[in-house]
């Protein structure tokens, strides 16, 4: 989020100079490399122009003559599920310690974080400048971002909204200017990324700090619950012989339910939702306020893994010593991320049931390999992989995946057993080759 955002204000005029503490990821920056996989970002690097966007590793180079400020480190679950926001505070703090006498900075917590947070960044400025001796203009906004991984630079020149929460005029203004070239689209698109043709002016939604961080929150988890509500729904499709595709056609076309994130599946993972859902969990106790609709969520989330498990299960009989083939280990397609990934925790569960299993994913295996050690196999191609398999589960939609040759994989196998993990496919189109289909909810 912090390197999109960068990249994006460089590439609409801005001067901005990215800091982090990793000098591999400075290195990596300043030769214009990008130590994640996003779409887009290399390209920009190299097309900004140097004197716009620089990188460091010393935050008091970069706040000093900066007039704004934002924070995106991260906020990491705690084992309580709590967000962890010693980054921001320790952030906040650093900046603190380098802004200039009588300067007048914006700062903006782009973070996401738990409610409140924004009053203590506020105390912890006041602290440091007060045991400094200084006085600065430091005013604060809560600025949620909405980004997606793998279409990160598309939601930030393209937003549905921005969100800005604050109770200082400058800093609602200091915003507006900031992303006016969004707002009113005056921008020349990258040639990568053309405006889409039906895209309608984002609205600035200006709030109060409190609701700007709930805001966030609130949105992950509508999403997440979307996307379990769907998938509670493919459980009972599963029972009765009805297809959850066609259901969640049927529904998403009510303009009241929409038809985004209503794709049934293995589950949602990344670094958001499951984070986020916690947090919110967690924010319920702290306020003594049960919260059991997103807490279901969470629930019907797990149980899609173990969903795919009894499917192997009712189709192998005996998962010890079966070899398993897992197409996928990204949370998602677009992105070599694969915190919290489905994927993954699939290969665990199989894993924990002593069966062997190969690995496949197009850009996340180096990722993978971090969380999965040498526990699993790794291969680069496919239809190697399907040599003498017994099942293959689809678990990332990569669009790769999306031509595989049944008639091959069909004749490489030793049991044709194929788990659609995210219902790419149509089931007549599998089980033509001789293949035991099973999808998520038909
Ligand atoms: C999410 C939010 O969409 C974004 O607004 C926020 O800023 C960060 O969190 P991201 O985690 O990058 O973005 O991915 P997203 O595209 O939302 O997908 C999240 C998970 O949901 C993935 O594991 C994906 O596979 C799953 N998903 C998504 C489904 O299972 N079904 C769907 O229909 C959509």
């Amino acid at each position: 989020m912090g390197l999109t955002t960068g990249v994006a204000l460089a590439y609409l005029g801005h001067k901005v100079v990215g800091v982090d503490k990793d000098p591999s990821k400075i290195a990596l920056l300043s030769k214009g490399k990008s130590p994640i996989h996003e779409p887009g970002i290399e390209e920009l690097l190299v097309e900004i122009k140097r004197e716009q966007l620089t990188f460091t590793e010393d935050t008091a180079a970069a706040v000093r003559d900066a007039e704004l400020i934002m924070i995106a480190v991260g906020t990491p679950a705690k084992a309580n599920g709590e967000a962890d926001t010693s980054y921001v505070e320790a952030a906040a703090e650093e900046v603190a310690q380098s802004i200039e006498e009588g300067k007048r900075y914006i700062l903006v917590v782009k973070s996401t974080v738990p409610i409140g947070t924004n009053r203590r960044v506020s105390h912890v400025i006041e602290q440091v400048l007060k045991k400094r001796g200084i006085q600065a203009h430091v005013y604060l906004a809560s600025n949620p971002e909405f980004l997606r991984e793998g279409l990160a630079l598309r939601d930030t020149f393209y937003p549905d909204r921005i969100v800005v929460g604050s109770e200082s005029p400058e800093a609602v203004e200091a915003l507006r200017r900031l992303y006016r070239p969004i707002l009113e689209q005056t921008f020349n698109p990258p040639g990568f990324l053309p405006r889409p043709e039906s895209y309608d002016l984002p609205p600035l939604i200006t709030t109060d700090p409190t609701s700007a961080e709930m805001i966030k929150y609130a949105a992950n988890a509508c999403l997440a619950l979307k996307i379990s509500f769907i998938n509670e729904i493919a459980g009972l499709c599963e029972k009765v012989g009805a297809d959850v595709v066609e259901v969640a056609r049927g529904i998403g076309l009510d303009a009241r339910i929409g038809p985004a994130f209503l794709g049934a599946g293995i589950g949602w993972g990344g670094s958001c939702f499951p984070k986020d859902t916690a947090a919110l969990l967690a924010m319920g106790r702290e306020y003594n306020y049960a919260m059991p609709i997103v807490a279901a969520a969470r629930e019907v989330n797990w149980r899609q893994r173990e969903r795919v498990i009894e499917k192997l299960q009712s189709a192998l009989k005996v998962l010890r010593g079966s070899v398993i083939g897992v197409l996928g280990l990204a949370f998602k397609p677009g992105t070599d991320d694969v915190r919290e990934s489905p994927a993954i925790d699939v290969v665990r569960l199989l894993l924990e049931r002593g069966a062997h299993v190969r690995v496949h994913d197009p850009v996340a295996v180096e990722n993978a390999r971090k969380e999965l050690g040498s526990r699993v196999e790794y291969y680069d191609n496919v239809y190697e992989l399907a040599r003498d398999a017994d099942a293959l589960v689809l678990a990332t939609e990569w669009s790769q995946y999306f031509d595989l040759d049944f008639a091959e994989l069909a004749g490489r196998m030793r049991q044709k057993v194929f788990v659609d993990g995210r219902n790419i496919f149509t089931p007549s189109e599998v089980t033509r080759w001789g293949f035991i289909y099973m999808g998520m909810g038909r």
